[in-house]
Order: C-alpha cells, then structure tokens, then sequence
C-alpha cells in the first residue's frame, strides 16, 4: 500500500483520537527512522520516550525474536522465565521488593493507586481514601488516572472520573502541607514532570513530600514512567533525589516498543496484594519481557548512564548556545530529558524541523521537548539544534 493510501484508508478505518502529519514511517535503526519514501528522519523524539536503546538494536531483536519462535503467551494462569528474570532486574536494582506487571504507563498508575487503598483497607482505614496529586502532572488517560491529571481538555467530556482526589501546587511545599493530611490515602508525583513541559521536582519539595506521607501514613508514589529507566542519567530519576518511594510506576521505555508497564511496590504495600486484587491478560508476557531484560542490561549500565549524563549537558550546551535567547526563556530538564520553554508556540518549530528531518516533540503549548535515544551521540545532537536553530529564525 502506498503511503497516501495508508493516510486515506486510516482516515476511514481509525477512530480519529490522534492528529498526525502526512508522513509513513516504514523501518528505524538507531538514532534513525524512514519513510516509505525513503527520507531519513533524525529521532529526537524515540516514540515519545521509548526507544531508548535506539530502533532495531540487534540484541533486542534477536531476544524478541527468539522469544518470539519458542512461546508467546500462556497467560498469567503459569508461570513463564522472561517476567521473573525482569521483575529479579528490578527488584535488585531499586528500592521494591515486589513487582506488578501490566501493560501501559496508565496501567501502572492504575495498580498504584488500587494498591495504596489495597495498603490502607488492610490497615483498617477503609475511609483514609484521597490521592493528592500536583499541577501540571500527567499520569494517562483511564479514569483513575485521569483523575489525578489535571488537564480540562482530558478530562471535561469524561466525567465523572475517579473520585476524592485533591490537587497541590507542583513544587510548592505550602501547598503540600495545607493538602497532606490524615484522609490522604496517596500521594502521586512525577520527579521530574514530563508531559508538563520537562519540570524537574525541587529537592525541598520532594523531601518534603516524604515526610508528610511519614507523617501521616499515606503511600508515597513516584511516576517514572517518563523519566525513569536512565533517561535522566541515574537508572531512576529519584537517585538524584536520596528519597525513595513506596511505589514506583515504570512503563515507556522499558520493551523499547513493545507494551509494558510496571507497578514497582516494597515490603509494605507488597504484604497487602492478594491473589485477585488485579490482573491483566497479557502482563508480563514472554516475549515483551525478553526484550525488556536486553532493555534493562544496556541501560543499567554505568557507561550508558555517564553517557547519557554526558549527551545531557552536550545537548543544554548546544541549545544555549545556538537557539536564538530572546526566543528562550528557560531550559529545563537533566541527562537526555530536557524542555526548551519558548516564548512562541512549539508546534510551527516542531513541523518545520519534521521537513527538514528531524523528528521533535513539544510539551504543552510552548516547551520543545527533547527525549531522544539514550545512544544518541554529539554530533548527531549538534545537527539537531543546528536544524532547531534555523528552524526558529
Ligand atoms: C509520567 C507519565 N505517566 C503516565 C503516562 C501514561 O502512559 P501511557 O501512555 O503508556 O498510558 C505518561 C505518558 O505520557 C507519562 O508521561
């Protein structure tokens, strides 16, 4: 099929949720992904965060594939080696003790709220319910999720959502304090919001945060679904931090493509799931697992991590130095999760550096966002901002 049919025929055949530019994307390796005309594209956007290890990466493919030719699916009625081999990765490598699979970034979030409550019921305290939630957050699109993503947009047509959630002022510790109380069930925050516009948490506020769900016993809930798994240049972006949460939602980039998601949980929240509390057909499947253990080797990996550390503060040198100042009015973000907010739309910038072959994202209205592979090296981020950079003049 050519590549204007394919836009018709997806015109006619697919429910109209997202709005996309008159491009066919038909292969990717590494840093790079083609068209069905053959353009080549440099990915500064790696599907939104997800492709961290590049397109293609030979061993990923070789595990799925192999995974792929031995067993695919039994469901979670038996027990198969991939998702224990990965939940064993992640347990060693953080602060859980347990690990939930699912599919998706609001799927993760999903277990984490149902398993605090699950946290505070088993404790007798079937009313202490509110899952506080901050400005600017993103945690998807189901409806507990949406619930605690506060985004007029989202959410209007929908309601109503997931009750008893209260919103804070992101990175206001006042806020929190006023808002953190004895009814407060969980607290849910991005330590570094994506979707936001790439706004790092405070340190302050993050401590903060802490001790008010010590304080008060409520369940402490980081999303990394977009900053972690070494995109900021520490395995999880909390590190930086020294704070740790009792759930951690993952999910994007952990299959480089494929579907997962994960609700990482310690010892606490761990000893209140039972059979039954939830559950997904395809979660933790074999062959998304296979290729999430070749995911979570190459990135948990000192030199990939100094690498991407390295990338980030090549990449805030270059974007400081070569886009236009009057047109910038702060860059944000650390290792290879990083947001120009503009003083002008990002959408114009974003379509014409498309044309000329670089693929970005923006991040609210005004914030260019910059998630690229985690491969990516100096002169391929140079070439990025040089086409930024006349993109904007
Ligand atoms: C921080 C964060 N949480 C949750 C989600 C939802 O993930 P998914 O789209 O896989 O449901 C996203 C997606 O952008 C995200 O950035």
């Amino acid at each position: 099929m050519d590549a204007h049919t394919i836009i018709e025929n997806e015109a006619k055949y697919i429910a109209p949720t997202y709005t996309r530019p008159e491009i066919v994307f038909s292969h990717g390796d590494g840093v790079y992904v083609y068209d069905t005309e053959g353009k080549q594209y440099l990915d500064m956007t790696a599907g939104i965060a997800v492709v961290s290890i590049g397109h293609s990466d030979p061993d990923w493919v070789a595990a799925v594939t192999a995974q792929a030719g031995k067993l695919t699916h039994v469901s979670n009625l038996y027990h198969t080696a991939p998702a224990v081999e990965l939940a064993q990765r992640l347990v060693e490598s953080s602060f859980a003790d347990k690990v939930y699979f699912c599919n998706s970034g609001a799927e993760a979030n999903e277990g984490a709220i149902k398993f605090a409550r699950k946290y505070q019921y088993m404790h007798g305290r079937p009313e202490k319910r509110e899952i506080v939630y901050f400005s600017g957050a993103f945690h998807g699109r189901t409806m507990g999720a949406l619930a605690v993503t506060p985004r007029e947009k989202y959410q209007k047509p929908f309601k109503p959502l997931m009750p008893q959630t209260k919103m804070g002022v992101y990175n206001d510790v006042s806020s929190a304090e006023a808002l953190i109380d004895g009814t407060t069930c969980a607290v849910i925050v991005e330590p570094i919001q994506g979707e936001g516009g790439i706004v790092p948490a405070t340190q302050a506020f993050i401590t903060r945060l802490r001790q008010l769900c010590d304080q008060h016993d409520a369940v402490l809930i980081f999303d990394e679904v977009q900053c972690g798994v070494g995109r900021s240049g520490t395995l999880w972006a909390h590190e930086a931090y020294s704070v740790q949460p009792d759930i951690m939602s993952l999910a994007k980039p952990l299959a480089n493509g494929l579907p997962i998601g994960t609700t990482l949980v310690n010892e606490k929240i761990a000893k209140c799931i039972q059979p039954g509390d939830h559950a997904s057909t395809f979660a933790g499947g074999a062959v998304v697992c296979a290729g999430a253990n070749v995911v979570f080797d190459k990135v948990n990996d000192p030199v990939l991590l100094a690498h991407v550390r390295q990338m980030g503060e090549v990449l805030h040198d270059l974007l400081a130095s070569k886009l236009p100042s009057e047109k910038v009015v702060e860059i944000r973000g650390r290792g290879l999760i990083m947001g120009v907010e503009l003083t002008e739309a990002a959408a114009p910038i974003v379509a014409k550096a498309r044309e000329q072959g670089v693929l970005l994202v923006g991040a609210g209205l005004n914030v260019l966002r910059f998630v690229p592979p985690l491969t990516i090296d100096e002169a391929q981020l140079s070439h990025a901002v040089d086409v930024i950079a006349a993109s904007m003049a």
